[in-house]
């Protein structure tokens, strides 16, 4: 009997067969540091506003989509899975004027970096309007949290109406319904948007090109498997290099993207890394793409989500 479990095995096969990125060990680039930003989708947005906050020094720009805002685990006292659901549906049980408080006192205690380094950076929100995972009223608090720390010219909010999944121009599923991949067709090119805004005036396309690597991250993080499985994390990552950042004299910029829950590579190979959009245009403009990857593990994180609950310890929204 030919059931659909096969299919997906044989479909994955062929996947993993046509598009194995080659392993490499990872060389050191030319980056410019004061060029880094970042930007992540679902639990990959929380992430990444998580991670702007705590390592602001060192992030210049973040693009968010459906993911909300820093800390927002935090402000109830709920045992996980309710509080998931209301951090991630039920927007108006989130006190924003309690998560800027949380966020100050972080500050104070030197769990975050100065928040001052917040207002010059560029920051790109993005909310589904008709999705019922990720309630658009939760990002909409990403906005109003931010607005506290960034200047408003710099901040930019789009609603795109698509369900739970990343948007592009016209890879994936409808717009408006939710798929395998959690990759949605709506005409919106989310990583030229961010990283326009980010950066400034982009080519959206060119003549040069790159290629998808796979590098061991182990050394990454603290040097051993067992800190990246009590992470969550795989020991594989990528990493798009335009041709032009392979020449250690060019200077190029870093942009590191985080997938979603079930969108890792143990799940659904590169179906993420090379169709979200970003490669393309880290090609034309010089910038380096870094797909770090969280991995479904049943002990420690059976989604294959990034930590925005406070799963691997008390120190998970900090600089620490
Ligand atoms: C700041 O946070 C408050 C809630 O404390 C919110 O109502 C407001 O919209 C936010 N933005 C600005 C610019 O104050
Ligand atoms: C936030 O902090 C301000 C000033 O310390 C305080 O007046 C306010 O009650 C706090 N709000 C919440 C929700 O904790
Ligand atoms: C896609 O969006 C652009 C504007 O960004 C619009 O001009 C074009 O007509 C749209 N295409 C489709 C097929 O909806
Ligand atoms: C990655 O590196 C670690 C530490 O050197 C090693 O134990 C692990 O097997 C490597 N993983 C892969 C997939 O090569
Ligand atoms: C990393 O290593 C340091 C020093 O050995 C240790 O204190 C810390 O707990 C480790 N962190 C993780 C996540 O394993």
């Amino acid at each position: 009997m030919f059931n659909f479990k096969h299919i997906v095995i044989i479909w994955t096969k062929c996947l993993i067969f046509f598009t194995q990125a080659k392993i490499i060990e990872l060389p050191s680039y030319n980056v410019d540091r004061n060029a880094i930003s970042m930007s992540g989708f679902s639990s990959g947005g929380f992430m990444t506003s998580q991670f702007h906050f705590s390592m602001s020094k060192i992030i210049m720009g973040s693009g968010i989509i459906a993911g909300g805002p820093y800390h927002c685990a935090s402000s109830i006292t709920l045992d996980p899975p309710n509080r998931y659901i209301h951090y991630m549906n039920q927007p108006d049980t989130m006190d924003v004027n309690l998560l800027i408080n949380i966020t100050k006192e972080n500050e104070k205690q030197g769990l975050i970096d100065p928040l001052s380094y917040l207002a010059d950076d560029k920051v790109y929100i993005i909310a589904g309007s008709q999705d019922t995972l990720i309630a658009p009223g939760t990002v909409e608090k990403t906005l109003q949290v931010y607005q506290n720390f960034t200047k408003a010219g710099n901040i930019k909010f789009e609603y795109v109406g698509s369900e739970h999944g990343f948007p592009t121009v016209n890879y994936g599923g409808e717009c408006a319904q939710v798929n395998d991949v959690l990759m949605n067709s709506c005409n919106f090119s989310t990583a030229h948007k961010i990283l326009n805004h980010i950066y400034g005036d982009l080519q959206s396309s060119g003549n040069s090109d790159g290629t998808l690597f796979k590098f061991n991250a182990t050394k990454f993080s603290n040097g051993t498997e067992k800190s990246m499985h009590d992470l969550g994390l795989d020991d594989t990552a990528y990493v798009y290099v335009p041709s032009e950042c392979e020449n250690e004299y060019i200077v190029c910029r870093l942009h590191v993207v985080l997938h979603g829950c079930t969108q890792d590579a143990s799940t659904i190979d590169d179906v993420f890394v090379s169709n979200a959009g970003y490669n393309e245009i880290g090609a034309a403009n010089n910038i380096i793409m870094l797909y770090p990857q969280a991995k479904i593990m049943e002990d420690i994180n059976p989604y294959g989500c990034w930590d925005w609950i406070g799963n691997t310890g008390p120190y998970y929204a900090t600089n620490k």
